[in-house]
């Protein structure tokens, strides 16, 4: 992929020469996802320090016709974050700062590439909390997450990422900043510009700072790893948390064959006594009265097996790690394919139950590994042993989610690897008007073009 000189001058008059990268070992860190399955290439990698630095880059890309992919941490799993068609790599991850941090009212501003970590210690350190978590809080930005509108590992209790949007700057497509951070709880003032950017992936505007609301701290969190007989009961136990537990912050999900793996690769000893089919991993706040009324729910609830509780944070991190490891030891296998689906809450156990067999049948060496967020429905079809662009494996689960009137996409986005299905998911009518957004906010379609909606 070549770029004009005269390009490359401008992007070194505009972010200074040292944050214009194209040495091609250096830039091929941005170009390649972190699970190996999407590899491209850029002819630049541009680091702007600001907003109004991203504004320059956004006009001359624009003047030179150059597309432009917005990168965070990289750590997206559908494509949407790395240069696949040779476009320019700007990366926001020198926009870090966070500021006006407000105790009152439990608020603060984050500039897109602070990482998610960071975001939360401010947040402790204000004495409140941060909503959203997820395994990849330390890599992860601010700004990728509201992109894409990430969920997590707590949108049971706080919501997904847009929930948490207060107030919203971006570089549109169009050259232009718009900007409202002013993190009024109301604010009824017309189009909710946070909302519309938030899981956007790009393609409308460039995330460059956000306001954001914070929750209170939890109280005495305790966690809890349930050995169950089988997915369904582990379903159903997780309504009957959800309708008895009040402080419940997560209820995620995994099964046997996942976490075999996790303990042998992570070198982890079993959790529990014994093997059980499904387990569920519970952490609920609120002290003794919520682990209380997490024992009576457990005692009352189908299948339990055995629960291993975790009282102390040192514990409690050990036992999250069974879950959150899934993610690094499916990777050791080879680059997945990794289909991030929601089920209705009805069909999740069956749905369970028969997408490994359905994968097989088209893809006999692969092996199928699922994983979760029981309380969202959501679960993580990952499938290792085939090659990356073999979308019959792809076409097979979301065909099959589509049937059980599920959702291709839970929380990862569509990126370029689920463009081709999203119509499995919107009605031709809500594709025009997805258009109709594109062409208002991004006429000349250099924000992420390959990703979402297909030219
Ligand atoms: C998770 O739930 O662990 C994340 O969505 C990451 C993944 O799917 O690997
Ligand atoms: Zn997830």
């Amino acid at each position: 992929v070549t770029i004009e000189p005269r390009v490359l001058r401008q992007f070194a008059e505009t972010v200074g020469p040292s944050h214009v990268l194209t040495d091609a070992d250096v830039v091929a860190g941005y170009a390649a996802d972190f699970t190996g399955r999407f590899v491209g290439a850029t002819p630049a990698v541009v680091r702007p320090a600001d907003t109004e630095q991203v504004a320059s880059v956004v006009a001359v890309c624009r003047s030179a016709g150059l597309p432009i992919v917005p990168q965070g941490g990289n750590t997206g799993l559908v494509g949407g974050g790395v240069p696949l068609a040779g476009e320019v790599l700007l990366s926001l991850r020198r926009i870090d700062e966070i500021s006006d941090v407000d105790e009152v009212s439990g608020q603060l501003t984050a500039g897109a590439g602070a990482s998610l970590a960071t975001v939360q210690q401010r947040a402790a350190a204000a004495g409140w909390r941060y909503g959203v978590d997820m395994a990849s809080r330390d890599s992860a930005t601010i700004g990728g997450t509201v992109a894409t509108n990430a969920g997590g590992l707590r949108v049971l209790r706080h919501g997904d990422t847009r929930a948490q949007v207060l107030g919203i700057e971006a570089v549109l497509g169009t050259g232009s900043t718009v900007s409202h951070l002013g993190g009024l709880i109301k604010d009824n003032t017309g189009y909710h510009l946070p909302s519309l950017l938030c899981g956007s992936e790009g393609t409308l505007g460039i995330v460059t700072a956000v306001r954001l609301r914070l929750v209170a701290p939890a109280v005495d969190p305790v966690v809890a790893l349930v050995g169950l007989g089988s997915v369904a009961e582990a379903v159903t136990t997780a309504g009957h948390l959800r309708r008895q537990v009040h402080g419940c912050e997560a209820i995620e999900l995994f099964v046997a064959e996942g976490l075999e793996l996790v303990c042998r690769v992570a070198e982890l000893p079993l959790p529990t006594a014994r093997m059980h089919p499904a387990y569920l991993l519970v952490e609920v706040s609120g002290g003794e009265g919520a682990s209380t009324a997490l024992a009576a729910a457990l005692d009352a609830a189908p299948g339990v097996g055995e629960t291993a509780v975790a009282t102390d944070a040192a514990r409690a991190a050990q036992l999250w790690r069974y879950r959150e490891a899934h993610t690094e030891a499916i990777n050791s296998l080879g680059p997945p394919h990794k289909l991030d689906v929601t089920l209705p809450a009805s069909a999740l156990a069956e749905f369970m139950g028969v997408v490994g067999a359905a994968v097989h049948a088209v893809a006999p060496g692969s092996r199928t590994w699922l994983f979760g967020h029981a309380a969202d429905g959501n679960v993580h079809v990952n499938v290792t042993g085939v090659p990356p662009d073999r979308d019959d494996v792809d076409d097979v689960v979301f065909e099959l989610v589509s049937g059980y009137g599920g959702s291709i996409s839970a929380e990862h986005g569509i990126g370029t690897a689920k463009r081709a299905w999203l119509h499995l998911n919107r009605s031709a009518a809500e594709l025009d008007a997805f258009r109709g957004i594109k062409k208002a906010l991004d006429p000349d379609a250099i924000l992420n073009p390959n990703v979402l909606l297909s030219v």
